[in-house]
């Protein structure tokens, strides 16, 4: 197991403390980080919220939460208890201008790193950091961490930049987006740059397309509120997906610190050739889950699970072709697709290679397939590169795909930290690699947003899909348009 090295003794105070994110995510990741040393005893944590709740009544809830999310071996009453004791929590309405800011004050050690975990609604960002000003609560070694979505559109997401801007530098600024801190995700860094083969093929000569596929079997689950006003492409595209996608399409970075690495994600971002009004039609398909089963169960509907009366037109899925316009990649595109209540909960990137120019093989020794460097991201994480080889035996020269696979849990026999464990570690050592910066953010926004108007001036509604399919017919034409197929190879 690789070395932990601990961060410094820190303060971390959640806003949002008694929501979901807080209690399934963040406490979690928490306790995980202090169980196997890394966030070091003294360290506080205080949960801030409206509801009015005593230090031990939130350790309660926090228990709740831990018993219900950590698995059954992991939690070690010792520990646990230790991890409780360095709880806290404070009532506070932090956007409120009249917020009685004392207690906070009282508790936070002034010279110790700082980290303000906003997890709120984006709309509150802005008030929250202007009231943590004006109490005098923001000092040289404070951060702030914004859950995403940061803003609806490109002006709102401006809006609020500004708004956190004006009281936090962008250097204290950390804008989450958990799909980097998967651990396949960080490894695309390593996979591109650590090796020689791969760097050498990646371009267009070599390389035929690339998919990206985050397909999940959830709905909207408790969040039908938010999910109904962002769909997935704001949800999932503007921020997960591209980042996926700059991480694979980008340039060696000159160095790996976080400003040069986010340098280059941004020139992909400002890459990518703007969907033509025209084009929307045949380049994006949006669609939405209507009931099916999922896993052998019969599932609802997106408008039911929504309890809407009115249908609503948000969509539940999305695919696109994306052309990324640059020397290395003219003429390779990049599919992308997501969607709720599809068959499996499956993150994947496929980079296949051209078909070669020439075979010197006889037809029967059976059909050539190009190569294809498959990385897993979830589950059962992985890279897995097929190549073809001969079949054993004397009967002939019979050519087959075979796979080289590194299966990451059986490589290191380990269990895999969440992507939160390593984000908030992250903001207390104060690297910012693994967040957007908010060119990146505001970029995504641009090249989304004429989509999302050219959807929201179409006639058509999004295309119905059965949920547990693999998302609506139109999906499969737009790749198969140009004579390619989506990877259903997902065994
Ligand atoms: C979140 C989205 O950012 O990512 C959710 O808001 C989605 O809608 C989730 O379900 C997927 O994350 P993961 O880590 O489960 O793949």
């Amino acid at each position: 197991m690789a070395k932990i090295i601990p961060v410094p003794v820190f303060d971390g105070v959640v806003f949002g403390a008694t929501g979901d994110l807080t209690l399934r995510k963040l406490l979690p990741a928490l306790y995980y980080r202090f169980r196997d040393g890394q966030m070091p005893e003294g360290s506080r944590i205080v949960g801030t919220a409206r509801s009015a709740l005593s230090d031990d009544g939130y350790r309660a809830k926090a228990q709740e939460a831990l018993e219900a999310h950590i698995l059954h071996d992991d939690l070690d009453s010792s520990v646990l208890r230790r991890f409780l004791a360095s709880l806290h929590y404070v009532a506070i309405d932090a956007s409120a201008d009249n917020a009685n800011w004392g207690g906070l004050t009282e508790l936070l050690d002034p010279e110790r790193i700082r980290v303000f975990y906003l997890a709120t609604a984006p709309a509150l960002y802005g008030p929250t950091c202007r009231n943590l000003a004006a109490a005098g609560l923001v000092t040289p070694r404070s951060r702030v961490v914004l859950e995403k979505p940061i803003g609806h559109d490109l002006a709102s997401s401006q809006e609020i930049n500004d708004s956190v801007g004006a009281v936090f530098t962008e250097a204290q600024t950390y804008r989450i987006d958990h799909f980097l801190g998967k651990e396949t995700v960080q490894n695309l860094l390593a996979l591109r740059f650590a090796n020689t083969i791969f760097e050498r093929l990646w371009t267009s000569d070599v390389i035929d397309h690339v998919q990206i596929t985050v397909a999940e079997t959830v709905g909207v689950e408790g969040r039908a509120g938010y999910y109904d006003t962002s769909g997935a492409m704001r949800d999932m595209v503007q921020n997960h997906l591209l980042q996926l996608l700059c991480l694979i399409a980008m340039e060696p970075p000159v160095t790996l610190n976080a400003d040069r690495v986010r340098d280059e994600k941004l020139k992909v971002l400002r890459a990518l050739r703007p969907i033509p009004p025209h084009r929307i039609g045949a380049e994006t398909v949006r669609g939405q889950y209507g009931a099916g089963a999922v896993n052998g169960k019969p599932v609802p509907a997106y408008r039911d699970d929504l309890g809407a009366r009115e249908p609503s037109t948000t969509e539940t899925f999305v695919a696109l072709k994306i052309e990324v316009r640059t020397w290395r990649w003219a003429n390779v595109p990049f599919y992308l697709r997501t969607g709720k209540r599809m068959p499996r909960k499956i993150s994947e990137i496929v980079v296949q290679f051209k078909d070669q120019p020439f075979s010197l093989f006889p037809d029967s020794a059976g059909q050539r397939q190009p190569n294809r460097l498959v990385i897993r991201l979830q589950p059962e994480e992985g890279i897995r590169l097929e190549v073809m080889t001969k079949d054993p035996g004397p009967g002939g020269l019979r050519l087959s795909p075979t796979v080289l696979d590194i299966r990451f849990d059986t490589a290191y026999g380990m269990r895999f930290p969440d992507a939160y464990e390593r984000l908030l570690m992250d903001t207390v050592r104060g690297d910012a690699t693994l967040f957007m910066r908010r060119d990146e953010v505001e970029a995504a926004w641009t090249w989304v947003e004429p989509i999302l108007e050219a959807w929201v001036a179409a006639p058509e509604p999004p295309r119905p899909y059965a949920a547990g399919s693999w998302g609506p017919t139109a999906s499969i034409a737009l790749i198969e348009r140009d004579g390619r197929t989506w990877n259903e190879d997902v065994a």
